[in-house]
């Protein structure tokens, strides 16, 4: 197994983290979770796009164009002979003497490896259910950076009660899952929270609404309260490692009859179309 390190392809066994890299103690960094579908990277260009304005949201420099990370990603996969997976990468501040503020200099800390993932077709059948969970996160949730305390929280909270999501919401508005956008459909139009501070812009978020405009389904951007996901016709949450997954009960309620509605099944068909 093989992953990059600083740009050269090393065993993974061989990789060391500093312990004053400030990803490690600040979380001072950002990543991407890229899908590996038949030994190519999919959406790669719409994930690194994100993955430069996460760094320069931050003022965090990357020191390859989208071509050169691309190409280490590509082979990062060939040597592994990854079929069907994820690609992670992340970017750190580097290493430099604990200061909470920028070191005067600093190189950034490139790490990217694969894992196999196969895609979750049963639960994608046969929805899944989730929790409801307040959002307590930051207020800059459009940058993948790697604080994900709340995140982590919410997902806890879902597992602890049999759950596979956790619906974030603040106050009467709904956000987003701790890893993944939420979308409700209520009278055969798709909403989703607009791509605000509140929330990341998810890239299966963004095929969706592509597949939306090829297939005539109406979408609007716009949010919607905790009362509309209870009321709602068909929840669905969508993620790179998830795709687009129904949400069939919501803290032991069903939603609408408890099976995955029309709308979701269409969205599914057609973003299989897209990865084969
Ligand atoms: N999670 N919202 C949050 C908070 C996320 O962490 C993610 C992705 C998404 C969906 O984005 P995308 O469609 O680009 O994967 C939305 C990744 C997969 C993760 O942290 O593992």
């Amino acid at each position: 197994e093989k992953l990059v390190l600083n740009g050269t392809l090393i065993d993974r066994g061989e990789a060391s983290v500093d312990i004053e890299d400030r990803g490690y103690q600040f979380g001072d960094g950002i990543y991407e979770v890229v899908r590996v579908y038949g030994g190519r990277l999919f959406t790669s260009e719409m994930h690194l796009k994100r993955l430069y304005q996460s760094a320069e949201k931050l003022s965090l420099h990357i020191p390859y164009t989208m071509e050169q990370l691309t190409a280490q990603l590509e082979a990062l996969v060939a040597a592994n002979r990854l079929d069907t997976g994820i690609v992670y990468l992340q970017f750190t501040r580097g290493v430099a003497k604990r200061k909470h503020h920028f070191p005067e200099t600093s190189e950034t800390t490139f790490v990217a490896y694969t894992s196999e993932m196969e895609r979750p077709l049963e639960k994608m059948r046969k929805g899944v259910k989730a929790v409801l969970a307040e959002d307590i996160r930051w207020l800059r949730c459009d940058i993948k950076s790697l604080n994900l305390l709340g995140n982590v929280l919410a997902k806890q909270k879902a597992v602890e009660n049999g759950a596979y999501e956790a619906i974030q919401h603040r106050g009467e508005t709904v956000t987003e899952g701790s890893s993944s956008n939420v979308f409700i459909v209520k009278d055969g139009v798709l909403l989703t929270h607009p791509a605000t501070n509140l929330i990341l812009n998810g890239i299966t978020r963004q095929v969706v609404f592509g597949i939306c405009g090829k297939e005539g389904i109406p979408f609007r951007e716009e949010p919607f309260t905790v009362a509309d996901l209870r009321a709602a016709d068909e929840v669905l949450m969508t993620s790179t490692t998830s795709e687009i997954m129904p949400i069939v009960d919501i803290d032991g309620k069903p939603v609408a009859d408890g099976t995955p509605g029309a709308i979701t099944l269409k969205l599914q068909q057609a973003f299989d179309r897209e990865i084969h």
